[in-house]
């Protein structure tokens, strides 16, 4: 099989990389390296070898040289040389060296789940494929030579100046481009700033008792420890504060369990961080969507030096663009940058400017009003079905965001998931967002992703979810298995 090196060198008419070296001159050395790129498998049958003169240039030899040398490869039956079809690797029944060459099985095809109810992800089938390309081709048409070199660290300062008018219009973020730094998204966002240098104020950092696992992993990975909130009805009990100089919340939209910090509570973060000069982490993660109840504007309005602020495009647009931002407190522009370093933009300038066209052009506001829409829509047949065929689970967190929360009975979450599995429902029990180290008693519950799956699924994974559901007694019916 020819890989696609060759099949790329073969359609331009012209790549090759071999290494003159070792005794006998270049014509020798020649004809040695590419016998054994030949015989090792790299220049597969057929593969077709650039022109004496390409090649002659690309090495710095004589055409001569080069010509010499495949001469002398077609008379060892290495090369064939044929009029109008240029020099190509002979074709050969066998292999030269079989067992140098690991045949390379494809992988196995991920079969999903039936039905795909995991938190996490927005319905990928309504990716603003049209919008995204016209943003893409505008941009590519209109960018300057210097978005083809090596970027600034901020980002490119269009999508910042668009990412401070709409965080601003949308979210209430009080900031300036200067102090916005493009990422690839929350999850680089929080490396950069527990790595070195970004100048954050070291020891535990708090965070919600119920979280994502995978960012606890990686806070872990990077030598902090988390301490954990407990939450009540009015979310994380910032109250508990204690000698932590940094909190990491989900104040719009509490992750997982879905509701958003009483007002109390957002001044009283503020006034702990000032006080004691702490800083909270905001993760806005999915501010954008919210369905029957006033807008959650950003607590980072309430004080932009005490607030980082943090976003991404992974659930109004799709978690593949790798795309985000940290809206920073003066004092952390620098060493955010320096962590960040200087050479590495760690976000492509053109998928960037793309998302600052769309959003400069108003596509991005139409895509999220609409999938807001569509996801209460979704929403809303998810409290229905529940209302009509499991009275009996409490549903909660829905008013705003991708995901519900099922309250179950005590002790009966792990037989629900049991039944899921059995069903084909992938979706994740609450115990698996639990923080290792909270004193806050265990709560039972499914997390219900309802953005995840297409459109025309939707229907069949809410029946799969409802006869999932443990029955008003508690005990298990039959599905379980
Ligand atoms: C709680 C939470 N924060 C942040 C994010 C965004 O992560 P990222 O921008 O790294 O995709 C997600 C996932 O979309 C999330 O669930």
């Amino acid at each position: 099989m020819v890989d696609s090196w060759v099949n790329s060198a073969e359609r331009i008419g012209a790549d090759l990389h071999v290494e003159l070296s070792g005794p006998g001159g270049r014509r020798a050395a020649l004809i040695r390296a590419l016998r054994d790129a030949v015989r090792g498998g790299r220049l597969p049958p057929g593969t077709r070898l650039p022109p004496y003169r390409s090649l002659a240039a690309d090495l710095g030899v004589a055409r001569n040289t080069v010509a010499d040398a495949y001469a002398e490869l077609v008379a060892e039956g290495w090369l064939t040389a044929r009029q109008g079809s240029g020099t190509r690797v002979a074709d050969r029944t066998a292999p030269l060296r079989p067992a140098e060459r690991t045949p390379v099985k494809a992988p196995p095809r991920a079969r999903g789940p039936r039905h795909d109810l995991r938190q996490g992800t927005p319905d990928a089938s309504s990716f603003p494929r049209a919008a995204w390309l016209a943003s893409y081709r505008r941009a590519l048409q209109q960018a300057p030579n210097e978005v083809f070199g090596p970027g600034d660290p901020a980002g490119r300062r269009e999508l910042r100046e668009a990412l401070t008018e709409y965080l601003a219009r949308a979210r209430g973020v009080r900031t300036e481009p200067e102090r916005i730094v493009i990422c690839s998204g929350f999850a680089h966002a929080l490396r950069l700033l527990f790595g070195p240098g970004s100048g954050l104020p070291r020891g535990p950092l708090a965070v919600e008792a119920y979280g994502l696992d995978f960012h606890r992993g990686l806070l872990a990975a990077a030598g902090v420890r988390t301490a954990p909130l407990p939450l009540d009805a009015d979310g994380a009990c910032v109250e508990r504060l204690d000698r932590e100089r940094a909190v990491l919340l989900t104040p719009a939209h509490q992750f997982p369990t879905g509701g958003p910090l009483h007002a109390s509570r957002r001044t009283a973060v503020i006034d702990w961080a000032r006080a004691r000069g702490g800083v909270l982490l905001e993760d806005d993660y999915d501010g954008e969507f919210r369905y029957d109840r006033k807008p959650v504007g950003a607590v980072q309005g309430l004080d932009p030096e005490r607030v980082i602020y943090l976003g991404s495009v992974s659930k109004s647009l799709s978690p593949a663009l790798r795309l985000g931002w940290m809206v920073l407190p003066e004092r952390y522009v620098d060493g955010v940058l320096a962590a960040k370093g200087e050479r590495e933009a760690w976000a492509s300038a053109l998928d960037q400017l793309s998302l600052a066209d769309l959003i400069a052009s108003g596509a991005y506001d139409r895509h999220v009003r609409r999938m807001r829409q569509r996801y209460r829509a979704r929403r809303d047949r998810l409290v229905e079905a529940l209302s009509t065929q499991a009275p009996h689970v409490e549903v909660t967190g829905v008013a705003a965001g991708l995901h519900a929360v099922l309250r179950l009975p005590p002790g009966t979450e792990r037989s629900a998931l049991k039944a899921a599995a059995w069903q084909g429902v992938a979706l994740d029990g609450l115990a698996a967002f639990r923080h290792p180290a909270t004193d806050m008693a265990p709560q039972d519950g499914l997390v219900v992703g309802y953005a995840t799956p297409p459109e025309h699924a939707y229907a069949a994974a809410l029946e799969a979810l409802c006869r999932i559901l443990p029955p008003p007694d508690g005990r298990r019916g039959p599905a379980a298995g």
